[in-house]
């Protein structure tokens, strides 16, 4: 279990260090992140490096018995390097540029950035690479954050290598994106521009690829680093800090090239249902590489400082939500920052060492923490036979322009799993074309991307017995958000019995139905969003629309016939109808868990946390 947090030394006069290592050893630390943004410190100047100070404090760690996630230090340039190559900078879909004096000001695809990081990731591999301190490598940091989408000439010129590779020829693209609609048809790829302003609606299947290709970019500079760690001889596990649901990144893809997941969660302490995000993130974390620990990278200790109030924790709050993480799976609990700033934007964040001194509150919890987590058994794997699907092409999808209505994906997906942690399931939080042989029931809401991909492993799903719950506004469009021939539903249809024929849009707000009454087998609840127009092929209805224009229509249906269970539901339920919809497809009975408890297995052990009280349990069992 690694204990520890961002270590930012440089900060700090060198007689600070040593008091940094006491303190330390007393809170169990065993694993610091070091020089995350040390590239000024390390680079004054191109072709200039010092390193002495560096080796100074890794000898210190060393010899203290505190491992090092050495940092590849390329998350924020020194000003020399934006001044002497300004095709750095990025720029935003205005065409304004982001500058230097804060941090993460670069483009991933400028060519100046990535030769400058090159240079710099190699002497720091090549000079410790085989230093026993160093136990893991992070790779920048929270790539993408701030900028997350860079709309320079450096995009346009790859993203139309990124197009090319992809479609091969100008006219696939043309095909692909259904440019004969107002007047979009391409000559060649040097046409091809990222989605900058423009008057009105862009391009929607060009939207989605310019996600896809700004996922990737994102990506491509955590490989070209791990290439050069590994080229140096670094043998120890290379991992950066993903940011969750982070919108920009489809973590999906990025997950097979991390040897280990870390994340880094700032839940609100205002928000009650922080807990529940939590539970969502983590679950979500830990099923990005089920067979690789995962490592709570950074996480507050107590106040932030960039939201517009700063709530402290609550007591209590710092360890609950500590070992909810490693009850959902972590192997390693790390903070932002070791010792709070004395200047700079972060000085008001709290960190493991306060700015208000040891005889705190925060410091004692630090050190409890530490000490629980260092007398916790050796732990197994979280085991669920519950998937819920969150894909990122499908967030983006959903947030394109020009829909029935307005839709927020991840809230939906996060409502679905909030009504699986009420009903106490364990769930893996998986992406659309994950392997579901390990699942018994799949809940994949708002499927509305559905790839071929997908189709074929949910309907592979549903014909060997297991249960499907989906809908509404699923299987829509296909990878290239086109409808495909024959209507819609053409991919599941079969599976679920059902076909839709009109996705019947409610309204946001009155005037207007704003929702609609669902009555039936499950119960009565309240839907949202659709009131969609089903027609049945061998479904039967567990429920009916009870009010408005459908009113008498199905509203939720399951068939039986194509193997397992395909329930389908035509209308965004309450937190009502999700909770009746995963009891009967997982058919419990009995007594809900209690509300602010979570109860989780892992491996021979059970975790309780009561986040109302703020108290934690581990159990053999
Ligand atoms: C992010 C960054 C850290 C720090 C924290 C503050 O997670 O990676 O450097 O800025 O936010 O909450």
């Amino acid at each position: 279990m690694y204990y520890g947090g961002d270590y930012n030394p440089e900060q700090w006069p060198e007689e600070v260090w040593e008091d940094d290592i006491r303190l330390m050893k007393e809170a169990r630390v065993n694993l610091v992140s070091l020089g995350i943004f040390s590239w000024a410190r390390i680079q004054p100047r191109e072709g200039e490096f010092d390193f002495a100070w560096m080796d100074r404090i890794l000898d210190m760690l060393h010899a203290a018995g505190i491992g090092v996630n050495l940092a590849t230090a390329t998350a924020s340039l020194p000003p020399w390097a934006t001044l002497a190559y300004p095709d750095i900078l990025p720029m935003d879909e205005n065409g304004a540029l982001y500058w230097h004096g804060s941090r993460q000001a670069h483009s991933p695809t400028s060519p100046d950035y990535r030769r400058l990081a090159a240079t710099l990731v190699t002497a720091i591999a090549e000079r410790y690479a085989e230093h026993r301190a160093v136990r893991m490598w992070y790779v920048d940091n929270e790539l993408g954050c701030h900028m997350s989408a860079d709309f320079s000439d450096n995009a346009a010129r790859a993203f139309r290598i990124w197009l090319q590779r992809r479609y091969g020829s100008i006219d696939a693209l043309n095909d692909a994106w259904g440019t004969m609609f107002w007047s979009q048809r391409y000559g060649s790829f040097d046409e091809v521009i990222p989605p900058r302003k423009a008057p009105y609606s862009r391009n929607p299947a060009g939207m989605l690829d310019f996600r896809r290709f700004t996922s990737d970019a994102w990506l491509d500079l955590f490989i070209m680093q791990k290439e050069i760690l590994v080229a140096a001889g670094a043998r120890q596990p290379i991992t950066t800090n993903l940011m969750g649901f982070f919108e920009a990144a489809d973590y999906h893809t990025w997950a097979p090239h991390l040897d280990l997941i870390g994340d880094d969660c700032y839940p609100d302490p205002n928000d009650p249902a922080a807990w529940k995000t939590g539970a969502f993130t983590r679950d979500l974390i830990r099923s990005l590489k089920p067979d690789v620990p995962w490592v709570l990278m950074e996480q507050a200790t107590n106040a932030l400082s960039w939201r517009p109030s700063n709530a402290p924790k609550a007591p209590g709050q710092m360890a609950a939500l500590s070992m909810q993480a490693v009850a959902r799976g972590a192997d390693g609990i790390m903070f932002f920052q070791w010792r709070q700033s004395r200047s700079g934007a972060e000085k008001f964040h709290s960190a493991m060492v306060p700015q208000a001194g040891t005889d705190t509150r925060v410091w004692r919890d630090v050190v409890k923490l530490g000490r629980d987590l260092e007398a916790l058994p050796a732990l197994g794997r979280v085991q669920a036979r519950v998937a819920l699907v969150y894909d990122w092409e499908n967030r983006w999808a959903h947030g394109l322009p020009d829909h029935p209505v307005t839709v927020n994906y991840l809230a939906t997906v996060h409502a679905w799993h909030s009504a699986l942690l009420a009903e106490g399931i364990t769930v893996d939080v998986i992406d659309a074309e994950a392997d579901l042989s390990g699942y018994d029931t799949v809940f994949a809401p708002l499927l509305y991307l559905l790839t071929d991909r997908a189709a074929s492993r949910l309907n592979g799903f549903v014909s060997r017995g297991g249960t499907l719950v989906t809908g509404p506004f699923s299987d829509v469009v296909d990878h290239n958000d086109r409808f495909r021939e024959g209507g819609f539903t053409t991919q599941l249809g079969g599976a679920l019995g059902v076909s839709v024929t009109e996705f019947g849009a409610l309204a946001l707000e009155a005037p207007g139905q704003t929702s609609a009454e669902v009555e039936g087998v499950l119960g009565s609840f309240t839907g949202t969003h659709f009131a969609e127009e089903i027609t049945l092929h061998g479904a039967e209805a567990l429920g009916t629309f009870s009010s408005g224009r459908t009113a008498g229509q199905p509203a939720v249906t399951v068939n039986t016939s194509a193997g397992g269970r395909a329930v389908y539901v035509a209308t965004i339920p309450d937190e009502t109808g999700m909770r009746a919809l995963v009891r009967y497809a997982l058919q419990l009975s009995g007594p809900s868990p209690k509300l602010d408890t979570e109860t989780i297995r892992r491996g021979d052990h059970e975790f309780l946390i009561d986040h109302a009280l703020q108290s934690v349990q581990v159990r053999e069992l």
